[in-house]
C-alpha cells in the first residue's frame, strides 16, 4: 500500500511496497531507510541509479560547483541570452567530440532529459530535408530500442509494453532486427531492401550504438553499426546517434560511436552528462543541419525550446564533471571494471541458471532461466523476486525482466564489485531453489 500521494515512475502501486526513504548519497552508496526502518542502511548502487551517476553520487567537486553557480546565476531565459556556463559547454563538447571523431560537433542544442534530446533530434533531422528543399518522411530505428517515453521518442522505440496503450498514436517507423551476434546479415538485408524501395525518401536513422539499454541490454559488435551507418551513408540518410546511456565512457570510449569509426550527423545525450548531478539533455549536430536552418527568414528558424534549457546549475554540473574526466583517472577506472566483468562473466557462466551472458565496457548482463518460468518479458515475475532479493542483500540491481544487469558507477570499489557478483549468484541460487 502507498500512504504517499506520490505518482511514481514504472511502479504498479497496488502491488508495489511502499518506497524506500533515501536521505543522502556518497560515492556508490545510497543511505536510506527500508521498510519504514529508524537505522539507515547502506545500500551499493549498482545501476547508477537508471545509469545516470557516473564519478559517484555527490562528488564534491561537482557539488561544491553547484553551490558557487547557484549563488551566481541560477536561471535565465536561454533564447536571446546566454551565460558562461552554457558557453564554457558547448565549447569543450567541441572539442571532446573532435578528440573523439576527428573534428567537433559544431552546434549543441540544450534540452533537459534524454527524452527531450531524442525529440529534438527527431525534429532537426525532420526539418532538415524540408527546410532544404527535398522533403522526406521515413525513419528507421531497431527493434527493442528505447529512447524515451515522449510521443517521437516512443515512436523510433521498439513496440511493447513500454508503449502498447499508445500504439495507435505513435508514427510509422521501420524497425529493424537488432544484429546481435548471428543476425547481422538479416538486418542488413532488411535495411539493404528498405532504402532501395524507398530511395531519397528516409530521413534519418536512430539507434542505441553497440548497447540498447531498456530493451534487454541487448549488445552488437562496432561491425554491424559501421556496416549499417555505410548503408544509410550511401543514401543519404541522417544517422542519429542515441548516446544518453552509452555516452561518457559506460562502453569503455567516451562515445560508443567511436568504436564503430562512425561520426553521426547528430548525437543525444543526457544522463551522464553532469555526472547523473542535475537534469541535462544535449543533443549534438553538424554544421550542416544547423545551416539548413540559418535563414534571414524567421519562419525558417527552429521551433523547439523547453522552459530550462541551458539551466545554468546543470551546466556548471557538467562542466564539473568534465572536469573530473581531465582530472582523475577515469578511463583507468572503467578499464578496471571492464575487466572485473569479463572474469566474473566467466565465473558466472557456471551457473547453471544463468544464460547469454553478455558484456560490454561497465556493463554486464546476464539472463535468469527457470524451467517452469515463462516471463521473459518486462512483467517476467521473476523480476520483482530478483529486485527483492538483491535489496535484502543491500545491492540495488533493477533487473529488466529476467535480465539481471551491472553497471556501477566508476568510483565503484573492488570489494563493492565482488558483492555486486556474490549478490547475482546468490539471487540466481535463491530463486532455483524456491522453484
Ligand atoms: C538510450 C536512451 N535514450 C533515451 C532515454 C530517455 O531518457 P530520459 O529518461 O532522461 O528521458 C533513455 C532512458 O533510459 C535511454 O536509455
Amino acid at each position: 500500500m502507498n500512504n504517499s500521494p506520490i505518482w511514481h515512475p514504472f511502479t504498479q502501486h497496488a502491488i508495489t511496497p511502499e518506497a524506500i526513504h533515501v536521505d543522502r548519497a556518497s560515492g556508490a552508496y545510497i543511505f536510506a531507510h527500508k521498510n519504514g526502518q529508524t537505522e539507515e542502511e547502506q545500500i551499493i548502487d549498482a545501476i547508477s541509479s537508471w545509469w545516470v551517476i557516473t564519478h559517484g553520487h555527490c562528488h564534491p567537486h561537482i557539488t561544491q560547483t553547484v553551490q558557487e553557480q547557484a549563488a551566481k546565476l541560477d536561471q535565465v531565459i536561454f533564447a536571446g541570452f546566454t551565460h558562461d556556463q552554457a558557453e564554457k559547454l558547448a565549447a569543450r563538447m567541441a572539442a571532446l567530440t573532435a578528440k573523439s571523431f576527428g573534428q567537433p560537433y559544431d552546434h549543441a542544442f540544450f534540452s533537459d532529459s534524454g527524452s527531450t534530446s531524442v525529440e529534438v533530434a527527431l525534429k532537426m533531422a525532420i526539418g532538415y530535408w524540408t527546410q532544404t528543399g527535398h522533403p522526406r518522411s521515413k525513419i528507421i530505428a531497431l527493434e527493442d530500442g528505447y529512447h524515451g517515453d515522449t510521443f517521437g521518442a516512443m515512436s523510433v522505440g521498439g513496440r511493447n509494453q513500454y508503449n502498447t496503450l499508445y500504439k495507435p498514436f505513435l508514427f510509422e517507423v521501420e524497425h529493424l532486427p537488432v544484429p546481435e551476434e548471428g543476425h547481422e546479415a538479416k538486418t542488413l538485408e532488411r535495411l539493404k531492401t528498405y532504402l532501395k524501395k524507398n530511395k531519397d525518401d528516409v530521413a534519418a536513422f536512430i539507434f542505441e550504438p553497440l548497447l540498447m539499454g531498456a530493451g534487454g541490454m541487448k549488445i552488437y559488435s562496432p561491425q554491424a553499426l559501421k556496416a549499417m551507418s555505410d548503408l544509410c551513408r550511401a543514401h543519404d540518410v541522417l544517422l542519429i546517434a542515441d548516446e544518453v546511456m552509452t555516452g561518457f565512457g559506460r562502453t569503455g570510449t567516451m562515445f560508443a560511436c567511436e568504436q564503430a569509426d562512425i561520426m553521426p550527423d547528430i548525437m543525444c545525450l543526457s544522463k551522464g552528462m553532469t555526472g547523473g548531478f542535475l537534469p541535462m539533455g544535449l543533443t549534438l549536430c553538424t554544421h550542416d543541419i544547423f545551416e539548413a536552418y540559418y535563414h534571414e527568414d524567421r519562419a525558417k528558424m527552429f521551433f523547439h525550446s523547453t522552459s530550462f534549457t541551458g539551466n545554468a546549475l546543470s551546466c556548471a554540473a557538467a562542466n564539473a564533471s568534465l572536469d573530473i574526466w581531465e582530472s582523475e583517472p577515469v578511463f583507468e577506472r572503467i578499464e578496471h571494471i571492464t575487466k572485473s566483468h569479463s572474469t566474473a562473466a566467466k565465473e558466472l557462466a557456471q551457473h547453471n541458471n544463468i544464460a547469454n551472458i553478455r558484456h560490454k565496457g561497465t556493463m554486464l548482463a546476464l539472463d535468469i532461466v527457470m524451467d517452469d518460468e515463462k516471463g521473459t518479458d518486462y512483467l517476467s515475475t521473476l523480476q520483482p523476486r530478483l529486485y527483492g532479493l538483491a535489496l535484502e542483500r543491500n545491492v540495488l540491481l533493477r533487473p529488466l525482466g529476467n535480465t539481471l544487469y551491472m553497471l556501477p558507477p566508476y568510483c565503484v570499489t573492488d570489494e563493492d564489485l565482488q558483492e555486486i557478483y556474490a549478490t547475482v549468484k546468490n539471487v540466481a541460487a535463491q530463486v532455483a531453489a524456491s522453484d
